[in-house]
Protein backbone atom coordinates (compact mmCIF):
# COMPACT_ATOMS: atom_id res chain seq x y z
CA UNK A 1 0.00 0.00 0.00
CA UNK A 2 2.83 2.86 1.16
CA UNK A 3 4.19 1.88 -2.58
CA UNK A 4 1.35 2.43 -4.34
CA UNK A 5 1.09 5.59 -2.55
CA UNK A 6 4.83 6.44 -2.81
CA UNK A 7 4.53 6.00 -6.85
CA UNK A 8 0.81 7.65 -7.18
CA UNK A 9 2.28 10.38 -5.23
CA UNK A 10 5.58 10.67 -7.38
CA UNK A 11 3.00 10.29 -10.26
CA UNK A 12 1.19 13.14 -9.02
CA UNK A 13 3.46 15.30 -7.85
CA UNK A 14 6.62 15.41 -9.38
CA UNK A 15 5.58 16.27 -13.16
CA UNK A 16 3.76 18.99 -11.30
CA UNK A 17 6.35 20.56 -9.79
CA UNK A 18 8.84 19.66 -12.67
CA UNK A 19 6.19 22.33 -15.09
CA UNK A 20 7.28 24.58 -12.22
CA UNK A 21 8.75 26.98 -15.01
CA UNK A 22 12.09 28.00 -13.99
CA UNK A 23 12.72 31.63 -12.74
CA UNK A 24 15.09 33.35 -15.26
CA UNK A 25 17.66 35.98 -14.47
CA UNK A 26 19.42 37.97 -16.76
CA UNK A 27 22.89 39.02 -15.70
CA UNK A 28 23.84 42.38 -17.47
CA UNK A 29 27.03 43.21 -16.08
CA UNK A 30 30.53 44.44 -17.57
CA UNK A 31 32.85 41.13 -18.50
CA UNK A 32 34.93 43.37 -20.38
CA UNK A 33 36.62 46.54 -19.66
CA UNK A 34 37.79 48.43 -16.60
CA UNK A 35 35.31 47.00 -14.80
CA UNK A 36 35.59 43.71 -15.77
CA UNK A 37 36.66 42.27 -12.47
CA UNK A 38 33.64 43.66 -10.55
CA UNK A 39 30.87 42.02 -12.94
CA UNK A 40 32.73 39.16 -12.66
CA UNK A 41 32.86 39.28 -8.57
CA UNK A 42 29.34 40.20 -8.00
CA UNK A 43 28.07 37.30 -10.72
CA UNK A 44 30.18 35.20 -8.05
CA UNK A 45 28.60 36.40 -5.24
CA UNK A 46 25.35 35.62 -6.39
CA UNK A 47 25.43 31.99 -7.53
CA UNK A 48 27.59 31.51 -3.98
CA UNK A 49 23.89 32.47 -2.05
CA UNK A 50 21.90 30.76 -4.40
CA UNK A 51 23.84 27.51 -4.68
CA UNK A 52 23.46 27.81 -0.93
CA UNK A 53 19.90 27.59 -1.42
CA UNK A 54 19.64 24.34 -3.83
CA UNK A 55 19.62 26.66 -6.93
CA UNK A 56 15.72 27.66 -6.19
CA UNK A 57 13.72 30.32 -4.73
CA UNK A 58 10.34 30.87 -4.20
CA UNK A 59 10.15 27.42 -5.09
CA UNK A 60 11.37 27.86 -8.71
CA UNK A 61 14.31 26.83 -10.14
CA UNK A 62 16.89 29.08 -11.30
CA UNK A 63 18.31 30.02 -14.89
CA UNK A 64 20.55 32.33 -16.15
CA UNK A 65 21.42 34.55 -18.99
CA UNK A 66 24.33 36.72 -19.16
CA UNK A 67 25.02 40.21 -21.27
CA UNK A 68 28.12 41.88 -21.22
CA UNK A 69 27.43 45.74 -20.95
CA UNK A 70 30.72 46.47 -21.67
CA UNK A 71 29.91 49.47 -19.17
CA UNK A 72 28.98 51.38 -22.58
CA UNK A 73 25.71 53.65 -21.61
CA UNK A 74 25.19 53.83 -25.59
CA UNK A 75 24.55 50.40 -26.01
CA UNK A 76 22.46 49.87 -22.25
CA UNK A 77 19.15 50.00 -24.01
CA UNK A 78 19.60 47.97 -26.31
CA UNK A 79 21.13 45.25 -24.11
CA UNK A 80 18.49 45.28 -21.43
CA UNK A 81 15.96 45.27 -23.96
CA UNK A 82 17.59 41.87 -25.35
CA UNK A 83 17.02 40.42 -22.00
CA UNK A 84 13.81 41.66 -21.19
CA UNK A 85 12.11 41.07 -24.78
CA UNK A 86 14.59 38.43 -26.35
CA UNK A 87 15.69 35.69 -23.61
CA UNK A 88 12.03 37.00 -21.06
CA UNK A 89 13.75 37.64 -18.10
CA UNK A 90 11.97 37.01 -15.02
CA UNK A 91 14.51 39.58 -13.21
CA UNK A 92 17.05 41.80 -14.00
CA UNK A 93 20.50 41.87 -11.93
CA UNK A 94 22.61 44.93 -12.98
CA UNK A 95 25.06 46.82 -12.99
CA UNK A 96 28.40 48.12 -11.87
CA UNK A 97 28.47 51.73 -13.99
CA UNK A 98 25.88 54.34 -13.19
CA UNK A 99 25.28 55.37 -16.79
CA UNK A 100 23.98 51.83 -17.80
CA UNK A 101 22.45 51.43 -14.68
CA UNK A 102 20.12 54.73 -15.19
CA UNK A 103 18.88 53.11 -18.79
CA UNK A 104 18.49 49.96 -16.91
CA UNK A 105 16.55 51.12 -14.64
CA UNK A 106 14.60 53.69 -17.31
CA UNK A 107 13.52 50.62 -19.02
CA UNK A 108 12.91 48.27 -15.60
CA UNK A 109 10.13 50.95 -14.30
CA UNK A 110 8.28 51.66 -17.84
CA UNK A 111 8.14 47.33 -18.07
CA UNK A 112 7.20 46.80 -14.63
CA UNK A 113 10.45 44.26 -14.90
CA UNK A 114 11.89 43.48 -11.22
CA UNK A 115 15.13 45.03 -11.07
CA UNK A 116 18.25 44.38 -8.38
CA UNK A 117 21.37 46.76 -8.55
CA UNK A 118 24.46 45.03 -7.17
CA UNK A 119 26.70 48.04 -7.65
CA UNK A 120 26.28 51.46 -9.72
CA UNK A 121 25.29 53.95 -7.18
CA UNK A 122 23.47 56.63 -9.64
CA UNK A 123 21.53 58.46 -6.62
CA UNK A 124 18.77 59.18 -9.51
CA UNK A 125 17.54 55.32 -9.48
CA UNK A 126 17.02 55.47 -5.78
CA UNK A 127 15.94 59.44 -6.07
CA UNK A 128 13.78 60.57 -8.94
CA UNK A 129 13.84 57.25 -10.97
CA UNK A 130 13.21 55.18 -7.93
CA UNK A 131 9.89 52.81 -8.12
CA UNK A 132 8.70 49.69 -6.41
CA UNK A 133 10.17 47.20 -8.77
CA UNK A 134 14.21 48.64 -8.37
CA UNK A 135 15.91 47.81 -5.54
CA UNK A 136 19.83 48.58 -4.56
CA UNK A 137 21.84 45.81 -2.39
CA UNK A 138 25.15 47.88 -2.67
CA UNK A 139 25.25 52.17 -1.91
CA UNK A 140 24.30 55.26 -3.32
CA UNK A 141 27.53 57.33 -4.49
CA UNK A 142 26.83 59.98 -2.29
CA UNK A 143 27.27 57.42 0.96
CA UNK A 144 31.15 56.85 0.83
CA UNK A 145 31.94 60.17 -0.03
CA UNK A 146 29.60 62.18 2.34
CA UNK A 147 31.31 59.59 4.64
CA UNK A 148 34.89 60.37 3.66
CA UNK A 149 33.78 64.38 3.79
CA UNK A 150 33.51 64.02 7.83
CA UNK A 151 36.80 61.73 8.15
CA UNK A 152 39.01 64.54 6.04
CA UNK A 153 37.10 67.34 8.18
CA UNK A 154 37.79 65.77 11.84
CA UNK A 155 41.60 64.98 10.54
CA UNK A 156 42.09 68.31 10.11
CA UNK A 157 42.12 69.22 6.01
CA UNK A 158 40.76 72.56 5.26
CA UNK A 159 41.28 72.43 1.68
CA UNK A 160 41.14 69.55 -0.65
CA UNK A 161 41.52 68.81 -4.14
CA UNK A 162 38.79 66.27 -6.36
CA UNK A 163 39.62 63.97 -9.18
CA UNK A 164 37.88 61.27 -10.46
CA UNK A 165 36.11 60.25 -13.59
CA UNK A 166 33.55 62.95 -15.21
CA UNK A 167 29.86 60.85 -15.31
CA UNK A 168 27.65 60.28 -12.04
CA UNK A 169 29.88 57.99 -10.26
CA UNK A 170 32.39 60.60 -9.49
CA UNK A 171 30.52 63.66 -10.00
CA UNK A 172 28.00 62.28 -6.75
CA UNK A 173 31.14 60.83 -5.03
CA UNK A 174 32.57 64.08 -5.14
CA UNK A 175 29.26 65.75 -4.17
CA UNK A 176 28.72 63.66 -1.04
CA UNK A 177 32.43 64.32 -0.11
CA UNK A 178 31.88 68.03 -1.01
CA UNK A 179 28.30 68.18 1.32
CA UNK A 180 29.97 66.42 4.25
CA UNK A 181 33.44 68.68 4.49
CA UNK A 182 32.17 71.53 3.64
CA UNK A 183 29.22 71.61 6.19
CA UNK A 184 32.25 70.70 8.26
CA UNK A 185 34.35 73.82 7.85
CA UNK A 186 36.23 72.57 4.84
CA UNK A 187 36.76 74.07 1.60
CA UNK A 188 36.65 72.04 -2.16
CA UNK A 189 39.41 74.24 -3.66
CA UNK A 190 38.95 72.39 -7.23
CA UNK A 191 37.30 69.76 -8.42
CA UNK A 192 39.54 67.88 -11.25
CA UNK A 193 38.57 65.10 -13.66
CA UNK A 194 39.04 63.38 -17.02
CA UNK A 195 36.25 60.96 -18.94
CA UNK A 196 35.54 57.53 -18.05
CA UNK A 197 37.35 55.44 -18.64
CA UNK A 198 40.55 57.54 -19.45
CA UNK A 199 44.09 56.92 -17.61
CA UNK A 200 45.92 59.48 -18.78
CA UNK A 201 46.47 61.21 -15.19
CA UNK A 202 49.81 62.52 -15.26
CA UNK A 203 48.80 66.52 -16.59
CA UNK A 204 45.86 66.41 -13.74
CA UNK A 205 48.52 65.31 -10.79
CA UNK A 206 50.85 67.96 -12.04
CA UNK A 207 48.08 70.22 -11.49
CA UNK A 208 47.69 68.92 -7.64
CA UNK A 209 51.49 69.06 -7.15
CA UNK A 210 50.57 72.94 -7.97
CA UNK A 211 47.67 73.22 -6.25
CA UNK A 212 49.76 71.80 -2.79
CA UNK A 213 46.34 71.02 -0.95
CA UNK A 214 46.10 69.26 2.79
CA UNK A 215 44.28 66.47 0.85
CA UNK A 216 43.34 64.94 -2.01
CA UNK A 217 39.52 63.39 -2.65
CA UNK A 218 39.11 60.31 -4.92
CA UNK A 219 36.62 58.16 -6.93
CA UNK A 220 38.25 55.73 -9.32
CA UNK A 221 37.51 52.04 -9.46
CA UNK A 222 39.03 49.04 -11.17
CA UNK A 223 41.76 48.51 -13.66
CA UNK A 224 41.57 52.49 -13.36
CA UNK A 225 41.81 53.07 -9.40
CA UNK A 226 44.92 50.36 -9.93
CA UNK A 227 46.74 52.84 -11.92
CA UNK A 228 45.41 56.05 -10.40
CA UNK A 229 47.36 54.98 -7.37
CA UNK A 230 50.15 53.89 -8.57
CA UNK A 231 50.53 56.97 -10.47
CA UNK A 232 50.13 59.17 -7.44
CA UNK A 233 52.90 57.39 -5.35
CA UNK A 234 55.24 57.87 -8.78
CA UNK A 235 54.53 61.52 -8.92
CA UNK A 236 56.10 61.65 -5.48
CA UNK A 237 52.51 63.37 -4.24
CA UNK A 238 51.69 60.30 -1.72
CA UNK A 239 54.61 61.46 0.55
CA UNK A 240 53.42 64.89 1.05
CA UNK A 241 49.46 64.85 0.36
CA UNK A 242 47.47 62.52 1.81
CA UNK A 243 44.98 60.78 -0.40
CA UNK A 244 41.55 59.67 0.07
CA UNK A 245 38.75 57.49 -1.07
CA UNK A 246 35.93 56.36 -1.77
CA UNK A 247 36.28 52.37 -0.80
CA UNK A 248 36.21 51.30 -4.71
CA UNK A 249 39.80 53.19 -4.86
CA UNK A 250 41.48 49.77 -2.88
CA UNK A 251 39.12 47.59 -2.95
CA UNK A 252 39.98 44.26 -5.41
CA UNK A 253 43.08 45.83 -6.48
CA UNK A 254 45.51 45.59 -3.25
CA UNK A 255 47.12 42.59 -5.31
CA UNK A 256 47.85 44.68 -8.74
CA UNK A 257 48.35 47.74 -6.42
CA UNK A 258 51.32 46.33 -4.46
CA UNK A 259 52.82 49.05 -1.71
CA UNK A 260 51.48 52.08 -3.37
CA UNK A 261 49.25 51.17 -1.84
CA UNK A 262 50.25 50.86 1.77
CA UNK A 263 48.98 52.92 4.57
CA UNK A 264 45.77 54.57 2.24
CA UNK A 265 42.51 55.56 3.87
CA UNK A 266 39.34 55.03 2.38
CA UNK A 267 35.11 54.71 3.41
CA UNK A 268 33.41 52.04 2.16
CA UNK A 269 30.29 49.78 3.60
CA UNK A 270 32.53 46.48 3.51
CA UNK A 271 36.21 45.84 4.59
CA UNK A 272 38.51 43.56 6.24
CA UNK A 273 38.51 42.24 9.62
CA UNK A 274 34.94 42.64 10.57
CA UNK A 275 33.74 40.32 13.40
CA UNK A 276 30.83 39.09 12.40
CA UNK A 277 29.85 35.40 12.11
CA UNK A 278 27.82 35.83 8.48
CA UNK A 279 31.06 37.37 7.30
CA UNK A 280 33.54 34.44 8.24
CA UNK A 281 30.91 31.94 6.81
CA UNK A 282 30.54 33.80 3.69
CA UNK A 283 34.45 34.38 3.45
CA UNK A 284 35.50 30.72 3.89
CA UNK A 285 32.29 29.44 1.52
CA UNK A 286 33.71 32.35 -1.20
CA UNK A 287 37.35 31.10 -0.80
CA UNK A 288 35.79 27.07 -1.16
CA UNK A 289 34.09 28.08 -4.22
CA UNK A 290 36.10 30.37 -5.87
CA UNK A 291 39.77 29.82 -4.53
CA UNK A 292 39.69 33.38 -3.86
CA UNK A 293 39.27 36.39 -1.41
CA UNK A 294 35.87 38.10 -1.69
CA UNK A 295 35.34 41.96 -2.15
CA UNK A 296 33.06 43.98 -1.67
CA UNK A 297 31.28 43.67 -5.38
CA UNK A 298 31.50 39.54 -3.93
CA UNK A 299 29.40 40.79 -0.95
CA UNK A 300 27.03 43.34 -2.93
CA UNK A 301 26.36 40.08 -5.24
CA UNK A 302 25.33 37.42 -2.60
CA UNK A 303 23.21 40.46 -0.81
CA UNK A 304 21.53 40.99 -4.15
CA UNK A 305 20.58 37.77 -4.69
CA UNK A 306 19.62 37.73 -0.54
CA UNK A 307 17.45 40.31 -1.24
CA UNK A 308 15.97 38.58 -4.76
CA UNK A 309 14.85 35.70 -2.41
CA UNK A 310 13.50 37.36 0.52
CA UNK A 311 10.93 39.20 -2.20
CA UNK A 312 10.26 35.83 -3.77
CA UNK A 313 10.03 33.52 -1.33
CA UNK A 314 7.26 35.98 0.01
CA UNK A 315 5.44 35.94 -3.14
CA UNK A 316 5.54 32.55 -3.83
CA UNK A 317 7.82 32.72 -6.60
CA UNK A 318 5.17 34.91 -8.35
CA UNK A 319 7.24 37.94 -9.90
CA UNK A 320 4.13 39.87 -10.72
CA UNK A 321 3.46 40.34 -6.82
CA UNK A 322 5.38 43.51 -7.03
CA UNK A 323 3.46 44.74 -4.12
CA UNK A 324 4.77 41.91 -1.97
CA UNK A 325 7.56 41.42 -2.90
CA UNK A 326 8.14 45.25 -2.23
CA UNK A 327 6.82 44.71 1.56
CA UNK A 328 9.35 41.59 2.15
CA UNK A 329 12.10 43.46 1.15
CA UNK A 330 10.74 47.11 2.68
CA UNK A 331 10.97 45.11 6.05
CA UNK A 332 13.45 42.31 5.79
CA UNK A 333 16.78 42.85 7.88
CA UNK A 334 19.61 41.31 5.44
CA UNK A 335 22.08 39.22 6.70
CA UNK A 336 24.69 41.00 5.35
CA UNK A 337 28.45 39.84 5.50
CA UNK A 338 29.61 44.09 5.17
CA UNK A 339 26.80 43.34 8.72
CA UNK A 340 23.16 43.71 9.10
CA UNK A 341 21.60 46.35 7.45
CA UNK A 342 18.01 47.44 6.08
CA UNK A 343 16.38 48.94 2.88
CA UNK A 344 15.04 52.60 3.15
CA UNK A 345 11.82 54.32 1.80
CA UNK A 346 13.98 54.65 -1.75
CA UNK A 347 15.08 51.10 -1.93
CA UNK A 348 19.00 51.92 -0.95
CA UNK A 349 20.70 50.13 1.83
CA UNK A 350 20.66 52.03 5.10
CA UNK A 351 24.16 50.97 6.23
CA UNK A 352 27.51 51.33 8.67
CA UNK A 353 30.22 53.29 6.53
CA UNK A 354 33.15 51.43 7.35
CA UNK A 355 36.56 53.76 7.84
CA UNK A 356 39.70 51.39 6.53
CA UNK A 357 43.46 51.47 5.78
CA UNK A 358 45.55 49.16 4.00
CA UNK A 359 47.21 47.17 5.36
CA UNK A 360 49.65 44.57 3.37
CA UNK A 361 46.97 43.31 1.34
CA UNK A 362 43.85 44.21 3.44
CA UNK A 363 41.59 46.98 4.12
CA UNK A 364 41.47 46.66 7.70
CA UNK A 365 38.51 47.96 9.29
CA UNK A 366 39.92 50.67 11.85
CA UNK A 367 36.47 52.72 12.80
CA UNK A 368 32.92 53.29 12.26
CA UNK A 369 33.07 56.39 10.03
CA UNK A 370 29.50 56.95 10.15
CA UNK A 371 26.90 54.39 11.75
CA UNK A 372 23.63 53.49 9.75
CA UNK A 373 23.76 56.42 6.65
CA UNK A 374 20.85 56.97 4.71
CA UNK A 375 20.74 58.03 1.60
CA UNK A 376 18.87 61.14 1.61
CA UNK A 377 17.20 59.67 -1.60
CA UNK A 378 16.50 63.67 -2.84
CA UNK A 379 13.03 63.40 -5.26
CA UNK A 380 12.04 59.62 -4.71
CA UNK A 381 8.07 59.68 -5.11
CA UNK A 382 7.33 55.82 -4.81
C1 LIG B 1 29.29 53.46 -10.61
O1 LIG B 1 29.41 53.72 -11.82
O2 LIG B 1 28.29 53.79 -9.97
C2 LIG B 1 30.39 52.76 -9.89
C3 LIG B 1 31.30 51.99 -10.59
C4 LIG B 1 32.30 51.29 -9.91
C5 LIG B 1 32.36 51.36 -8.53
C6 LIG B 1 31.46 52.13 -7.82
C7 LIG B 1 30.46 52.84 -8.49
O3 LIG B 1 33.29 50.67 -7.88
Amino acid sequence: MKTLIAALATALVLPAAAQSPKLKVGFMLPYSGTYAALGDAIEKGFRLYMTEQGGRVGGREIEYVKVDDESDPAKATDNVNKLIKRDNVDVLVGTVHSGVAMAMAKVAKDNGTLLIIPNAGAVAVTGPMCAQNIFRSSFSNWQPGYAMGEVAAKRGAKKVVTITWKYAAGDESVGGFKEAFEKNGGQVVKELSLPFPNVEFQPLLTEIAAIKPDAVYTFFAGGGAVKFVKDYAAAGLKKTIPLYGAGFLTDGTLEAQGADADGLLTTLHYGDGLDNPKDKSFRAAYQKAYNAVPDVYAVQGYDAAQMLAIGLNASKGDVSKKAEIAKAIETAKIDSPRGAFTIGASHNPVQDMYLRQVIGKDNKVIAIATKALADPGRGCKM
